[in-house]
C-alpha cells in the first residue's frame, strides 16, 4: 500500500494543493465576520498570534503523521501508536469534516448564486445590497438548489482524480485570486472615508472585547488553517518523500494569513468609507455575520467602472478558493470510507454528497442549525483535534519517525535544536494555552 499511494507530482503542487485548502471561504467570507464580530484589531493579532505559536508547528505535525501513515487519519494514527485509542483523534477529524460540509457548502451556494448575479448584471442594478442578501438567506429554496450544484462539482472534481483534478486548478487559479484581493485592497483603502476602517482594523481597542474572544480566534486559526482535522494529515500522506514538511508548513500559512489580513483590508475600509451612517457602523459590522462579505463587496465593486465585470471576477475566483477547499474537506471522508470500508471512490464520493447534501438542506433551513455547525466545529472539535494531535506528536509519537520526517531521513540539513523546540512546543506550549483557552472559552 505504501509504494502504490498516489503522490502529488511537483514541489509548486504541493504548495499549491495544501495551500488551496486552506485558502478559502474562510479567510474572505469567514475571517471577516469574526474580525468584526471580535470587535477588530485585538482579534486579528491573536489570530495571528495562533498561526505562529500554534498554527504553523500543528500544521508540520499533521504533514509528519501523514506522510509517515501514508493513509487516512485514522489509519495514520493507527499505524504509528497500533493498539491504542490514538485512532479516534483520526475518525474525530473525518467527522468533524463532514460536518464543516454541512454549512460550508451552503456558503458556497450563496456564492455560486452571486456568480450569477453578477454574470446577468442584475447585482449592481440592486438598490440594496443589504435586502439583497437577505433575500437570499430568506429563499430555502434558492440556497438548496446551488448549494447541491457545488456539492456536485465538487464530487465531480474529486472522481477525476487527486492529481488532475486538485492540484491543475488550485497551481493556475489562487494567484490570480491574490493579485485580484490586492487590487480590490489598494482601491478600499484609498476611498475616501477609509481610514476609520484601518484603525478598526489594526488599533486595537477594549471597547468590544468578548470572554470568548481567545477561543474564537484560535477557532478561525484551525478553520482557516485545515488543522485540527486530519486535513493536512491526509494531504501529507500524499506528499513526497522529498517534500520539506517544515518550508511547506510555513509557506502554507504565512500564504493563508496573507489572504486572510488582505480579506479584511478589501472589507473593513470599504464597510467603513461606504456606509452612509457612520454613528451606527461599528453595530452595523458587528450585527454583520455571515453577510458581511456578500453585503459589502457589491458595494465597493458599485463605485467602481465595470463593476459587474469585477463582481463576476470576483465571486468566480471565491467560489474557486471554496472549491478546492471543499476538495480537501471531502477528500478526507472519502479516503476514509474508502480505506476502511474497502468502498470504492466513486461509491464514497456518492455517498458523502448524499449525506452532505442533507445537512446542508437542513443548514438552509434553520440558521440556528447553520450556526451550531458552525460552532461545533470551529470552537469544539477543530481545537480538540488541534490538542490531541499537539499531545501525540509531543508526548508519544516516535522521535525516531519524527527526526526521519523531519529531516527527511537525514538528507535535510535541519538542526537538532530546533527539533527540540519543536517537541517542546507540542509537548507543553501548544496543549497548554489551547488547554486553557478551550475551557475558558466555554466555561465564561
Ligand atoms: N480552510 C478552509 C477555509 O479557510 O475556507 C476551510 C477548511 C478546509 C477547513 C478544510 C477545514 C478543512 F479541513
Amino acid at each position: 500500500m505504501n509504494k502504490k499511494r498516489i503522490t502529488f507530482a511537483s514541489k509548486i503542487g504541493i504548495v499549491a494543493a495544501a495551500a488551496g485548502s486552506a485558502v478559502g471561504l474562510g479567510n474572505i467570507w469567514r475571517f471577516p465576520s469574526q474580525a468584526a464580530d471580535g470587535g477588530g484589531a485585538l482579534f486579528i493579532f491573536l489570530y495571528i498570534g495562533c498561526i505562529l505559536f500554534f498554527g504553523i508547528p500543528l500544521m508540520m505535525g499533521e504533514f509528519i503523521i501523514g506522510r509517515a501513515g501514508r493513509a487516512n487519519p485514522s489509519r495514520s494514527f493507527e499505524k504509528l501508536a497500533p493498539n491504542t485509542s490514538w485512532k479516534w483523534v483520526g475518525l474525530l477529524g473525518v467527522i468533524t469534516g463532514f460536518l464543516i460540509l454541512g454549512f460550508y457548502m451552503v456558503v458556497c451556494g450563496w456564492t455560486l448564486d452571486y456568480i450569477v448575479q453578477s454574470i446577468t448584471g442584475q447585482l449592481m442594478t440592486t438598490e440594496n445590497f443589504r435586502d439583497n442578501f437577505f433575500e437570499l438567506q430568506q429563499s430555502p429554496f434558492r440556497q438548496i438548489a446551488w448549494m447541491f450544484l457545488f456539492t456536485s462539482l465538487t464530487a465531480f472534481f474529486i472522481l477525476a482524480g487527486v492529481k488532475k483534478g486538485i492540484e491543475q486548478s488550485a497551481k493556475i487559479l489562487m494567484p490570480v485570486l491574490f493579485l485580484l484581493l490586492l487590487m480590490l485592497g489598494i482601491r478600499s483603502i484609498t476611498l475616501s472615508g477609509a481610514q476609520e476602517g484601518l484603525f478598526f482594523l489594526f488599533k486595537p481597542s477594549m471597547e468590544h472585547v468578548k470572554s470568548t474572544i481567545f477561543l474564537d480566534a484560535v477557532g478561525q486559526a484551525f478553520f482557516s488553517l485545515s488543522i485540527g482535522m486530519g486535513c493536512m494529515t491526509t494531504y501529507g500522506s500524499y506528499f513526497r518523500d522529498d517534500t520539506n514538511l517544515r518550508k511547506t508548513s510555513v509557506q502554507v500559512s504565512l500564504l493563508d494569513s496573507m489572504v486572510a489580513v488582505l480579506a479584511g483590508i478589501v472589507i473593513f475600509p470599504a464597510a467603513f468609507a461606504l456606509t452612509q451612517s457612520p454613528d451606527t457602523i461599528v453595530s452595523t459590522l458587528v450585527a454583520g455575520g455571515p453577510g458581511l462579505l456578500f453585503i459589502t463587496i457589491p458595494e465597493l465593486f458599485h463605485h467602481l467602472p465595470l463593476s459587474s465585470l469585477w463582481a463576476s471576477m470576483f465571486f468566480v475566483l471565491l467560489g474557486i478558493a471554496a472549491l478546492t477547499s471543499t476538495i480537501s474537506l471531502m477528500e478526507v471522508v472519502t479516503t476514509y470510507l474508502h480505506e476502511e470500508f474497502q468502498m470504492l471512490r466513486s461509491r464514497a464520493i456518492i455517498l458523502l454528497s448524499i449525506g452532505v447534501a442533507m445537512l446542508g438542506i437542513v443548514s438552509s433551513v434553520i440558521p440556528q442549525f447553520f450556526n451550531l455547525l458552525d460552532f461545533a466545529t470551529a470552537k469544539i472539535m477543530l481545537p480538540l483535534g488541534g490538542l490531541f494531535t499537539s499531545l501525540f506528536i509531543g508526548w508519544y509519537l516516535d522521535k525516531n519517525i519524527l527526526r526521519a520526517q523531519i529531516t527527511n531521513n537525514g538528507s535535510l540539513n535541519i538542526s537538532i535544536g530546533f527539533i527540540k523546540g519543536y517537541v517542546f512546543i507540542l509537548r507543553y506550549v501548544a496543549p497548554a494555552a489551547i488547554g486553557a483557552i478551550f475551557i475558558y472559552g466555554l466555561l465564561f
